[in-house]
């Protein structure tokens, strides 16, 4: 499977029905998403608690395209292997999570699966210089993590840096928090190729009325790759 930089809609479930997880993610799927974002948080790192890893591994079970696993949780390295077994395709750790970022990222590629790196919206693009030959993703959080349906944190700047850098190494450049068809277009001019989204994906939607989630993730799409020529 070949990379490429084409926009790509990672749909977060934490914006789903908690109640009916698996419908949730067929449904995404079934209207267009390319990923599925998964958000953990500790309650430490962040100020809100979700998925360990047994609901994690029963979210695998309905995937079928990429499980896309955000960890918000400090320490990682304890965690790591829980979470290859969980079936996470990709497993991102926020730089901000330890001393050892270099460490963790060794450790997630080591237990098969694609590494990421998160950076908060504070923390500078400089800091993943010196970790891009050990990535496949770098998550730019253009949101305080911890919650879905804040607003959009204007970082074009620190994107275009990290694009920069990364030149034509086969790195995503993953956004994260706030993404919207009015915010999509900045963010994918800016040089980003992985969209998340929770809220404008799931808002006016069920699984019930699924079509919905399609409408929002094509305008999603449209809005981003209307940017590029
Ligand atoms: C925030 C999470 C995001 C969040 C995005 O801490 O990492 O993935 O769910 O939600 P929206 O798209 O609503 O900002
Ligand atoms: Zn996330």
């Amino acid at each position: 499977m070949g990379f490429n930089r084409k926009i790509r809609i990672a749909p977060s479930i934490l914006s789903a029905d908690f109640a009916d997880f698996g419908r949730e993610i067929r449904a995404i799927e079934a209207q267009g998403a390319d990923w599925v974002h998964v958000d953990v948080m500790d309650g430490h790192f962040v100020p809100n608690l979700t998925f360990g890893p047994p609901a994690v591994a029963a979210f695998r079970r309905h995937v079928q395209t990429v499980m896309d696993v955000h960890l918000m949780i400090a320490p990682v390295d304890p965690y790591i292997d829980a979470y290859a077994q969980a079936g996470a395709d990709i497993l991102t750790a926020h730089v901000e999570a330890g001393p050892h970022i270099h460490r963790t990222l060794q450790a997630i590629r080591a237990a098969g699966m694609k590494a990421g790196v998160a950076l908060n919206p504070g923390t500078p693009a400089e800091s993943v210089a010196h970790l891009l030959d050990m990535v496949d993703l770098v998550c730019v959080m253009t949101v305080n993590p911890g919650f879905g349906g804040q607003s959009f944190i204007d970082l074009t700047g620190k994107i275009r840096a990290l694009r920069a850098m990364i030149g034509d190494r086969p790195i995503h450049i993953q956004i994260d928090g706030g993404v919207t068809p009015r915010t999509a277009p900045l963010v994918a001019q800016a040089g980003a190729d992985v969209l998340v989204a929770g809220s404008a994906v799931f808002k006016g939607g069920s699984v019930d009325s699924a079509e919905v989630y399609g409408a929002n993730i094509r305008a999603i799409r449209v809005a981003a790759e209307g940017t590029l020529v």
